[in-house]
């Protein structure tokens, strides 16, 4: 059984399409643990309406970023996490962090890397950017996270058509709806089953 441990900042819907999946599915995963960069996060409500265990660390509570990123490490190990996932998280972890955990971290990106990603493309940003370049086809991406924003191995993609009377709202509504929501799951479903392999910086299927 796969021990998923979570990073959230908002509302989980992703964090509900893997959850949802793990039972639909018979992916064979647990949610053990979901962890929020923020108070209140509505993520934390959907964890706990299924017993899993939550907890809020802040990182002004702690006095450097890599104090925050030794501290987030320790409670997944404590808690014999073998797969992280972030799920709307809203922060960039640092070495410290991420060095502790290669090849065991994935996030969404709600674009299709490497287009309309890195630093400043978070939320909305990242449709309004598709929106006012014009481009036609938009969509989601799985990847491994590395310390360099949306750089690491790309695990899935889907695309998403964008329309003529697309707002940053609808397109972003969409691409969750037709592209994360179905990818996400899948990603933890293939890494559940040992299936993706990464050769050369790059994910092959086993
Ligand atoms: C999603 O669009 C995801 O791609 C991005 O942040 C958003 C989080 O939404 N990383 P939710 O918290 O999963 O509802």
């Amino acid at each position: 059984m796969l021990r998923v441990g979570a990073l959230v900042s908002g509302g989980g819907t992703n964090l509900q399409a893997i959850m949802d999946a793990i039972d639909r599915d018979n992916i064979d995963a647990e949610v053990v643990c979901v962890v929020s960069s923020k108070d209140g996060a509505y993520a934390l409500e959907r964890a706990k309406a299924r017993n899993i265990e939550t907890a809020v660390m802040r990182k002004k509570d702690y006095p450097t970023s890599k104090d925050y990123d030794l501290a987030l490490a320790d409670y997944f190990k404590r808690r014999n996490v073998d797969l992280i996932v972030y799920a709307g998280f809203m922060l960039i972890l640092g070495e410290a962090f991420v060095n502790q955990f290669e090849n065991r971290m994935i996030n969404i990106h709600p674009s299709l890397i490497p287009s309309f990603c890195g630093k400043g493309f978070y939320g909305l940003h990242v449709h309004e950017a598709v929106l006012k370049a014009g481009v036609k086809v938009t969509g989601a991406t799985v990847h491994f996270v590395t310390a360099e924003c949306d750089a690491g191995p790309i695990i899935l993609q889907k695309a998403v058509d964008v329309l003529d009377d697309d707002t940053p709202e609808t397109l972003q509504k969409r691409v969750m709806e037709q592209a994360e929501w179905v990818i996400y799951p899948e990603a933890v479903k293939l890494f559940a089953e040992n299936k993706l392999e990464i050769v050369d910086g790059i994910v092959k299927r086993r």
